[in-house]
């Protein structure tokens, strides 16, 4: 049995870390669960699940939660209090699931109280990957994925060497050549005839494969989320970016591979549904027979790859760019996408305005070499500066 927390339950990755534990009652007990403003979902889910610690992180929320929460519940306020609940010290494991840079400082808590992160946030470790990494490594805590196409790796290596120990300290597997992402390319990857300047929100939220959260579904059509995933998946496994490939894969059944020194390549396969990734995460090792949907390659009948084409998605390079220059970029990189996607999403800049935005702010960025957190913070906020008051309103 695991005490698990979970940071984000309202979300898309919440829920589904709900559905898991639902169908999992002998092997998980949620202790723990948090939101941003949301706080009626999370009195709710908490009387579902007997869950007496609730974070709000939205404070003037958490003091309504805290007039509405019943006796015997505690309510944890803002980013604070999120970091008071990500170390409550009956937790196995942290589920972070909050989406942006707000999961940085409750996902460190958990990593410098010791215990094991399952990540979903994938923003962490492309803005903190040395700091969250290092301090993983220095406390014993495992970093365990939860992004599909990373926990498809995890279970790939998970029998060669490169196992649950190698999470925490992101050691490179010696028998490892290559990583190979898979992105499903959103809904224009396949679609050359779209024009990505006039593209709505409407049309970029219509992702053929996922149902998630509105930035992620947003980075998922810029590609952007994939090379956050390159970012991700050099600090999780240790290895160079150089060494980390995507292709298109539109089916979203192999969620990732890794191609070994002798030529070898192993893929792990499943229905497109993040129970899996979350199940494994929370109960690794172990194999736990739960109620996920089985995968028929007979119906599926054919699996194909394509290279993306990175001239029409510029934010791949990007980001590959932005994990060359290291340092504060990929921060900035990270936070410049957040603000854009926002942006876009109420209207106020073009689709091909997002990575407009991010190359703009990225060029007029001074990197700081080897930075400490506060450095980081500070050139997050910079670039939030940038993009919301440097004319991104005409692009
Ligand atoms: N969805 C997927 O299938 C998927 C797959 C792989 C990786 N991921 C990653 O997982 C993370 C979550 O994605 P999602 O799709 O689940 O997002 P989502 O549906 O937008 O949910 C985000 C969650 O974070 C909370 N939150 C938002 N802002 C916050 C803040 N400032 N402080 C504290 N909590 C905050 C929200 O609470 P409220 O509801 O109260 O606002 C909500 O519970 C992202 O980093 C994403 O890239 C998602």
């Amino acid at each position: 049995m695991k005490n698990v927390v979970l940071l984000g339950s309202s979300g898309s990755i919440g829920r589904s870390t709900l559905r898991v534990a639902r169908a999992l009652p002998a092997h998980l007990r949620v202790v723990g669960l948090s939101v941003h403003r949301n706080y009626r979902c999370a009195l709710r889910q908490a009387a579902e699940f007997g869950v007496r610690h609730v974070g709000v992180g939205d404070p003037s929320m958490a003091r309504r939660c805290a007039r509405e929460a019943p006796a015997g519940v505690r309510v944890y306020e803002g980013p604070d209090g999120l970091e008071s609940l990500a170390s409550l010290a009956q937790a196995d494991v942290v589920l972070c699931a909050i989406v942006g840079m707000a999961a940085l400082r409750p996902a460190l808590a958990a990593v410098r109280a010791g215990i094991d992160l399952a990540l979903a946030s994938k923003e962490v470790l492309v803005a903190a990957g040395a700091i969250v990494t290092d301090t993983a490594r220095r406390e014993g805590a495992r970093i365990l994925p939860v992004d599909s196409e990373h926990s498809a790796i995890f279970q790939c290596l998970s029998r060669h060497g490169g196992s649950d120990q190698a999470m925490a300290a992101g050691t490179p597997c010696p028998d490892v050549k290559r990583l190979i992402l898979t992105a499903s390319g959103g809904p224009f990857a396949f679609r050359p005839e779209v024009d990505l300047g006039t593209v709505t929100v409407d049309e970029a939220l219509a992702h053929p494969r996922w149902y998630m959260g509105r930035k992620v579904t947003v980075d998922s059509a810029t590609l952007m989320n994939k090379g956050l995933e390159i970012m991700e998946a050099h600090w999780l496994f240790g290895m160079p970016v150089e060494a980390i490939d995507v292709v298109l894969h539109p089916e979203s059944i192999v969620h990732s591979m890794v191609e070994f020194v002798d030529g070898s390549v192993l893929a792990q396969l499943s229905l497109p549904d993040m129970r899996f990734a979350i199940q494994y995460a929370l109960t690794c090792p172990q194999r736990v027979a739960g109620r996920l949907p089985r995968l028929d390659l007979v119906k599926v009948g054919a699996l194909t790859f394509r290279e993306p084409n990175g001239r029409r998605f510029p934010c791949l390079g990007a980001a590959r760019e932005a994990a060359r220059i290291g340092g504060t970029m990929p921060a900035v990189l990270n936070a410049a996408n957040e603000v854009a996607v926002a942006e876009f999403l109420e209207g106020r800049i073009s689709f091909s305005g997002i990575w407009k935005a991010v190359a703009r702010v990225m060029n007029r960025h001074r990197v700081v070499r080897t930075p400490s957190l506060a450095e980081i913070a500070e050139a997050d906020a910079w670039a939030r500066r940038e993009v919301a008051g440097g004319g991104s309103r005409k692009i």
